[in-house]
């Protein structure tokens, strides 16, 4: 894998560094219902996935698929409209293939968002947490097969994979802008089911706030690659057997996007802080 996907890596990087002026500093991934963010770039140059030579293509509802490249209050970013999930049937390899690029392409910082599903029970549908850490041993090691010696280390540590700086900085940006955020540990399922309630229950005895299907691998990635990495979860329901419903999508996709316009704030003023 490591040989593939190091031609592949410079494949896409190399498509991407011609259509490009600029260079990005952060890198954002938007998840379930944060999309609509990419509009407020003044965009340089939009590339859908599928152009990409060797690029995964997000196949799920919700997610439009395109880089969106250009600068945001000034801060010139790389902008990730939908992610690929291991359970569309991708390698984590592919899955975090995105946030290498990015990495090559020049960018510095990642700021990861998610919906997920509050386990921990302060954390209310319509709430948002930083994450802190994370619980990712549900789904293979994105650093699994031939080590990328030119992006990190075989054995890298994960000791702090969200870096303290940009935890102050969302601590600050929330409070700038009013938005009260909790703090917690993420734990990445595999999907695309969602848990059962005696799932929940171990989740939650083993030390997680909040659940959902993206994210950690993401962070592992971007961490061995030497980013600093950041992540922000809006809750967008109460996890199985907490909530008294059944679990849906729809929920999912309803909660935040109703809360869109309040984690754009906070995103916005965070990528802006990260800039300065
Ligand atoms: N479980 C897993 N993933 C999720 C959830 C959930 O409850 N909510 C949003 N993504």
């Amino acid at each position: 894998m490591g040989q593939k996907m190091e031609g592949r890596l410079a494949a896409a990087a190399a498509f991407v560094h011609e259509r490009l002026g600029m260079t990005p500093q952060v890198g954002v991934v938007l998840g379930s219902g944060l999309g609509d963010f990419a509009a407020l770039v003044e965009a340089d140059c939009i590339l859908p996935y599928a152009d990409i030579p060797g690029f995964p293509t997000a196949t799920v509802e919700g997610h439009a698929g395109r880089f969106v490249f250009g600068r945001l209050d000034g801060v010139p970013v790389a902008v990730m409209q939908g992610r690929v999930h291991y359970y569309e049937g991708y390698d984590m390899a592919d899955v975090v293939m995105p946030i290498r690029l990015m990495r090559l392409l020049g960018v510095k910082s990642v700021v990861l968002t998610n919906a997920s599903g509050g386990i921990n029970p302060a954390l209310k549908p319509g709430t948002f947490m930083l994450v802190t850490d994370h619980l990712s041993f549900l789904v293979p090691s994105p650093l699994r097969g031939a080590n990328l010696d030119s992006l990190g280390l075989r054995f890298p540590d994960m000791s702090q994979v969200y870096d303290s700086g940009l935890l102050d900085l969302a601590r600050k940006s929330a409070a700038a802008e009013g938005v009260e955020l909790h703090e917690g540990v993420y734990i990445q399922t595999a999907g695309p089911n969602f848990e059962t309630p005696a799932e929940i229950r171990m989740y939650g005895r083993l030390g997680a706030d909040a659940v959902g299907m993206s994210t950690a691998c993401e962070a592992m990635a971007a961490r061995h690659c030497g980013l600093r990495v950041c992540a922000l979860s809006c809750i967008a329901n109460l996890a199985a057997g907490i909530s008294p419903t059944p679990l849906s999508i729809e929920e999912v996709y309803e909660v935040s996007a109703r809360q869109a316009p309040v984690f754009q704030r906070l995103l916005r003023r965070l990528i802006r802080e990260i800039g300065v």
